[in-house]
């Protein structure tokens, strides 16, 4: 089983293979956690994302990461959150499993994932990170290059429900 593990800090920073970048359907950038990888990446990254012609909802692509210390983003876009019964829940899931299999496509051995959804989409963080470690370690099984999975966490509330949640995986 690869190793599964929570940090807290900024996912432009993470020396991975893989960074995975919450963005929206146009791919054209943003705020939050979109805005800080295009600015650390530099303007290739918008040029590339331009090629790409936009992402539906769960799924992903891939770019380089350019000036980034990751080699590639993985750009998925998280549903907005409205009540957790107009498929919000199963659109977080494949915004994780298409990550994953990009990946693994690419025989990538290390990924960070942000917490998908849970800033100007609203999804609620506890709800969030349940669906993200529950898809992730079940698609892992079946993912034997990747080694490393973190979460990175930019607020040490989100840090405290990943390493809760990660606790019985990793005991
Ligand atoms: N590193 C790691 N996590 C971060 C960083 C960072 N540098 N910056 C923000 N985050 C966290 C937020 O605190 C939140 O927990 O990423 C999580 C996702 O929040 P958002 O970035 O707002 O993404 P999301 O809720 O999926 O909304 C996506 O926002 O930025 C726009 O273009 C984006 O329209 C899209 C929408």
């Amino acid at each position: 089983m690869p190793e599964l593990r929570a940090v807290h800090g900024d996912i432009t920073t993470l020396e991975v293979d893989a960074i995975v970048n919450a963005a929206n359907n146009t791919l054209l950038g943003g705020g939050g956690v979109d805005g800080a990888i295009h600015r650390a990446a530099g303007q290739q990254l918008l040029q590339a994302c331009r090629k790409l012609g936009g992402c539906h909802t769960g799924e992903a692509r891939l770019t380089p990461g350019f000036e980034l210390p990751a080699r590639y983003v993985i750009h998925t876009v998280g549903p907005v959150f409205k009540d957790g019964t107009r498929g919000e829940p199963d659109l977080l899931r494949a915004c994780y499993r298409h990550s994953l299999e990009l990946a693994q496509q690419h025989d990538l051995k290390s990924i960070a994932f942000p917490a998908i959804s849970t800033g100007a989409y609203r999804y609620p963080p506890l709800q969030a990170a349940r669906i993200a470690v529950d898809e992730v370690s079940s698609a892992l099984v079946d993912m034997p290059s990747l080694e490393t999975v973190i979460f990175c966490c930019f607020s040490e509330r989100h840090l405290e429900i990943y390493e809760k949640l990660l606790e019985p995986l990793n005991a």
